[in-house]
């Protein structure tokens, strides 16, 4: 297979990260006989620097020439200035916007090996295995009015969270669907008692709920989900949740493996097949680690790179349909974490600390 892939470092640790992500796709390339055609551009607070604009029409466009599109992070504190009028965030607001990927899929899986990188005890970690299913492209991140001014009283500002029935209805699907693929419980989550958009999504969920029988659903408060999910994280297969929600609660989630550094996350305008046959036509899928920037740790060749080569995973799986080297690329880690290999912040149990560069030639090297 020939694909190409849009790889867009960005800020910080991300051009680190997606580095190794490369390297590992590349090793899969040459055990499995596929071409990897790589394009690239500027994207974030560098491009604010270089071209005054996030996201540069420039890489826009080599985005839409490309299968999929491989994210690495953007921000940092030196375009942190609220007055500012653009922000590193909109690079990537922008493209999960225009590429229409409104489903934003992020797996929490505990591998024992990182179970003391968690401050949770041992035992509530048992059987964590749930995925977070978050709207991407509309709520309070996108909703207009979005604006800030000011009156003779003071400043103001307003952010908006509005969905139409068939945002929510397409999400609510995506949930659905992976849970009749998984363990069939979809926990909705939402604050029924305070906001009318969720009254709405609770009123979407019972109703297209009524098409899957075979899935228990769950409905539950955000604010308890966020104490349920430490409390009791082995209760949950699928979470379904509105933009905000989700974003908050995946930080939360990726507690529960020890580092956020460890999660990867898969933005798709629709859920492929489940059948494993890869997504077709339309706008190519986006794939990025759900941490930051990391601005404390750029530079020192330190960070964590399994996010973003988890992510690399993902874009084989879902994008391209290549199961069985999505399998290779995440048994590897498995290989390298038990092997007793780690990033400094999951190495609390004495494990063996590599840098970043050498953690995934470790893992390209098992690809092989
Ligand atoms: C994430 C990040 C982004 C978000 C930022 C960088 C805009 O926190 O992917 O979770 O808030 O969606
Ligand atoms: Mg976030």
């Amino acid at each position: 297979m020939e694909v190409k892939i849009a790889v867009l470092g960005g800020d910080g640790i991300g051009p680190e990260v997606t580095a190794e992500a490369m390297k590992v796709l590349e090793a899969v390339g040459g055990r499995y006989g596929h071409k990897f055609v790589w394009g690239t551009g500027p994207v974030g607070g560098n491009a604010i620097d270089d071209f005054g604009e996030a996201l540069p029409k420039a890489t826009e466009d080599v985005v839409l020439a490309s299968d999929a599109v491989l994210f690495g992070a953007v921000g940092g504190p030196q375009w942190d200035d609220p007055a500012a009028k653009t922000r590193p965030e909109d690079g990537i607001l922008a493209l999960r916007k225009s590429l229409g990927l409104f489903a934003n899929l992020r797996p929490v899986k505990v591998y024992p090996e990182l179970i003391s990188a968690s401050p949770l005890r041992p035992e509530r970690l048992e059987g964590v295995d749930l995925i977070i299913v978050r709207e991407l492209t509309g709520g309070l991140y996108f909703g207009k009015p979005k604006k800030r001014w000011t009156t003779s009283r003071g400043r103001r500002a307003v952010d908006t969270l509005k969905y139409t029935e068939q945002e929510i209805e397409r999400v609510l699907r995506v949930g659905f669907e992976l849970a009749r693929r998984r363990r069939k419980r979809l926990h909705s989550l939402d604050k029924m008692n305070v906001l009318e958009s969720s009254r709405l999504w609770r009123e979407m969920a019972i109703e297209v709920g009524q098409e899957y029988p075979d899935v228990e659903l769950i409905h539950m408060l955000a604010d308890n989900a966020a104490m349920q999910l430490v409390v009791r994280p082995a209760v949950f297969d699928v979470i379904v949740a509105e933009n905000m929600f989700g974003d908050i609660l995946s930080d939360e989630a990726s507690v529960l493996a020890g580092s956020m550094g460890m999660l990867p996350s898969a933005s798709l305008s629709s859920l492929p097949p489940a059948d494993g046959k890869p997504l077709r036509g339309g706008k190519p899928a986006l794939y990025e680690p759900i941490h930051g920037s990391a601005p404390d740790i750029a530079g020192q060749g330190i960070a964590n790179p399994c996010g973003s080569i988890l992510s690399a995973a993902m874009m084989l799986r879902w994008s391209f349909g290549l199961q069985e080297e999505a399998d290779a690329i995440e048994s590897a880690i498995e290989a390298v974490l038990t092997e007793g290999y780690r990033t400094a912040e999951i190495a609390t149990d004495g494990g063996k600390t590599l840098g970043t560069v050498a953690f995934g030639d470790l893992i390209s090297g098992r690809v092989e």
